[in-house]
This record gives C-alpha cells, sequence and structure tokens, in this order.
C-alpha cells in the first residue's frame, strides 16, 4: 500500500461554504488516513489554504494543525499543487477556473460555474482541451432525504412519474431587526448574486436525475426586500431577485414546479422540500427525512379530511437504509477517485452548465414573458 499525496489548492477556504464544508470534509478524509484506492493506495490531500485575509487564513490553519496557507493565488497556480478548487464569491468563479485551467491544474468547483450557460461551456471545453479532469459540486442529492428520493426513483416506486414540486427557501433577514444569514453580495448582480443564480444551479441536477430532463420553463422572478443592511452596517439596493416561481415541462411532458423565495415564512417540514408524484405513489422528501404513500395507500383525500382524516396519517417514513457520509465529502470523495484512478464521474463542468443554463432560463423567460427551451448541452 501506497499513501499517494494530492496537493489541493482551495481558494476562498476561509468563507462559509470553505471552511464547513471543504476544508472539513477533506480533512475528516485526512484523519481517516487518506482515501482508499481500488488498487489499495490510499490518496492523502494537502491542503493549500487561498484567499485575501492573512490573519484569517492562518487562523485557519493553525485551527487545522498547521495547514499551508497563501494570499499569493498567482504563486499556488505556478505550483505544483494537482487541484484548484474555488468556493470564493461566485462572481470572480470564471476568470480563476481560466487561470487554473492554463496552470494545468484539475478543476473541482462551487456552483454556479459562470453567469450565463455559454461562459460556463467554454470553461468545460477549456478543461476538456486541456486535458484536465472537472467537476462541479452536486450536494444535494446526498443529503439523506434526497438520497431516499433516488433510492425510490432507481426501484421504480413511482411507477410512471406525473409530476415533480419543488418547495423551498426561508425568510432571510434583511439586517434592519435581525442581521442577515447570508452575505450580502448574494444580493448584488456585479458579485455573481440571485437566486436564480444561486439555487437553479441545484434544483437542475435534482430534477434532471430524480424526476426527468428539463426541456422548458416559464418563470417569474422578484424582489421582496429592495434594500438591505451589509455587514458594515450600510445599507444597500439590492439589485437582484430573491425570489422565483417556475414552471418547467421535463421529457416526456411531465409537468415540474420550482417555488423559491428567500422572503418566505417556513411552515412545512423543511426548507428544502421536493415532492415526486407517479402512478404507483408518491413520496416528499426534506434534506434529512422522506415519506412515501404508495397507491395501495392513498386514502380518499377529499371527503376524508372533510370528516377529519390526518391527511399526515398513511404516509410512511422511509427508514435509514444508506450510509450517513456528510455530502461535501462524498462530493470529494467521488472527484478524488476520478483523479486518482480514473473513476467514472458524472457532475463535470458540463454538468454545471446545465445548472447555470437554468437560471439563464428563468431570467430569459421572465425577461421575455414566454416559455424558453433548453438546447441540449454538450462538449
Ligand atoms: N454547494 C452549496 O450548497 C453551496 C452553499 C453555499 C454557497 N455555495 C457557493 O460557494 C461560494 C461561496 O459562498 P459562501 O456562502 O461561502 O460565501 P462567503 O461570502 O461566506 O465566502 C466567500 C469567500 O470569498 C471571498 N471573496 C469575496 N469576494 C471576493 C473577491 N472579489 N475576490 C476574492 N475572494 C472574495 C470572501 O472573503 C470569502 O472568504 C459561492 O459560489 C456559492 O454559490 C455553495
Amino acid at each position: 500500500m501506497t499513501v499517494r499525496r494530492i496537493g489541493i489548492i482551495i481558494n476562498g477556504a476561509t468563507g462559509r461554504i470553505g471552511t464547513t464544508q471543504h476544508v472539513r470534509n477533506l480533512m475528516a478524509i485526512r484523519a481517516d488516513g487518506g482515501l482508499a484506492l481500488g488498487n489499495g493506495d490510499r490518496l492523502m490531500p494537502d491542503l493549500l489554504l487561498a484567499g485575501r485575509d492573512a490573519g484569517r487564513l492562518e487562523a485557519l490553519a493553525t485551527a487545522n494543525g498547521g495547514l499551508r496557507w497563501t494570499t499569493d493565488l498567482a504563486a499556488a497556480l505556478a505550483g505544483p499543487d494537482e487541484i484548484f478548487m474555488d468556493c470564493s464569491a461566485t462572481g470572480g468563479r470564471p476568470e480563476l477556473v481560466r487561470r487554473a485551467i492554463a496552470a494545468g491544474k484539475h478543476i473541482h468547483v462551487e456552483k454556479p460555474t459562470a453567469a450565463t450557460a455559454a461562459e460556463a461551456m467554454e470553461l468545460a471545453r477549456l478543461a476538456a482541451a486541456a486535458g484536465v479532469k472537472h467537476g462541479v459540486i452536486q450536494d444535494k442529492l446526498f443529503l439523506p432525504g434526497f438520497a431516499k428520493l433516488m433510492f425510490l426513483k432507481k426501484s421504480g416506486f413511482f411507477g410512471r412519474i406525473v409530476s415533480a414540486h419543488i418547495d423551498a427557501g426561508s425568510w432571510i433577514f434583511d439586517g434592519e431587526l435581525q442581521t442577515g444569514q447570508r452575505p450580502s453580495w448574494n444580493y448584488r448582480k456585479a458579485d455573481g448574486g440571485g437566486l436564480a443564480l444561486d439555487m437553479m444551479a441545484h434544483w437542475r441536477y435534482m430534477i434532471d436525475r430524480l424526476a426527468a430532463p428539463v426541456e422548458r420553463v416559464a418563470a417569474q422572478i422578484s424582489t421582496a426586500l429592495p434594500r438591505r443592511i451589509d455587514e458594515a452596517g450600510r445599507a444597500y439596493d439590492v439589485d437582484v431577485e430573491d425570489t422565483v416561481h417556475a414552471l418547467l415541462t421535463l421529457e416526456g411532458g411531465i409537468p415540474a414546479t420550482i417555488s423559491n423565495s428567500w422572503a418566505t415564512r417556513v411552515r412545512r417540514d423543511d426548507t428544502m422540500c421536493v415532492q415526486i408524484d407517479g402512478t404507483l405513489g408518491s413520496a416528499i422528501a426534506g434534506r434529512n427525512r422522506c415519506f412515501t404513500q404508495s397507491a395501495a395507500n392513498t386514502p380518499e383525500a377529499f371527503a376524508g379530511a372533510a370528516a377529519g382524516l390526518d391527511l399526515y396519517r398513511d404516509w410512511a417514513e422511509m427508514p435509514e437504509t444508506l450510509p450517513a457520509v456528510p455530502p461535501f465529502r462524498q462530493c470529494w470523495e467521488l472527484f478524488l477517485r476520478h483523479v486518482g484512478e480514473d473513476a467514472p464521474y458524472l457532475p463535470t463542468l458540463v454538468e454545471g452548465a446545465k445548472a447555470v443554463q437554468l437560471a439563464e432560463l428563468v431570467y430569459r423567460s421572465h425577461a421575455e414573458g414566454r416559455w424558453v427551451t433548453a438546447e441540449r448541452l454538450s462538449l
């Protein structure tokens, strides 16, 4: 057994997702003695934390047992580390990915990969032409609730899928009465903000795989809270949407809906709920739990509810049958296997471009007031 070191530059390491997901899960792989490959070798992540604030980088590096860190990204890219992860603010991503590809790094980045599908596809083509491995984070399918939905789909539980519904979001405070829970760049177009760009990236792969590929979209976007307070306590104007309502038609004519808002108060099982209805059964999942109702267990709900039937009664909770591995760790393990032993890999930068495409379709449909069709994207 050989332990193979693999150098990973984490740009934006001190950001929310950089620290709580990427650094933490790669450190967990390290703590387990690296990732076991098929031939018995172990791939040991060796992190180089990159960012703009030396003090915060040093503190994070120290808190993780003395990791390497730098504020000089050019030097990091010129160095020998093999993988580049960008989890800094969305707006700068395409340029950073171009630089990393030019430096010969394998690319594994946060979503969204760019602001337009054309630019996202350009990145995918550049990576393919350079012969580097490339991937985008698609973590939500690994959350236990949505993994159970995937399991149901694979098992044929739904029969013929007749519709899919996504109901998501929560109230993000505007900073007046309570501090905002999302960074202010999320509400500025120039920095890559906007709910559609942020969240359609997830809904695209969720719908494509849990139900069927997206074919067309009709959408409305809106901004519920046009003025907010930033991290420094300054008021600013929001120039992006915080709410999306979309109708979709999926392959095979399946209808789907997305209702997603940062200005909605939650009275449902979770902040993200996905329901799939099929001829043989329905299921509804939040991030952790998933409930099913099969055709044979379906009560007559209309008269039943009027007569006092508890409509929750005939739903069965799915058991925990899948290993509880954190979603971002699963994303990293798949990508590391792809780099380390050429294992098959689905969420490439082409998938990243499909995710951006759904956001773009939402914006175009809203601007033009009509249905818009998803062009097929491939290298
Ligand atoms: N996969 C997911 O579920 C998920 C969840 C949240 C965020 N994200 C993505 O992760 C990225 C970071 O989001 P976050 O919530 O951690 O944000 P964040 O603001 O907490 O972190 C962003 C980091 O980038 C740095 N940064 C900001 N502007 C920069 C600039 N102009 N140049 C260089 N660095 C800059 C910040 O200092 C910070 O360290 C975004 O692209 C977001 O879409 C993904």
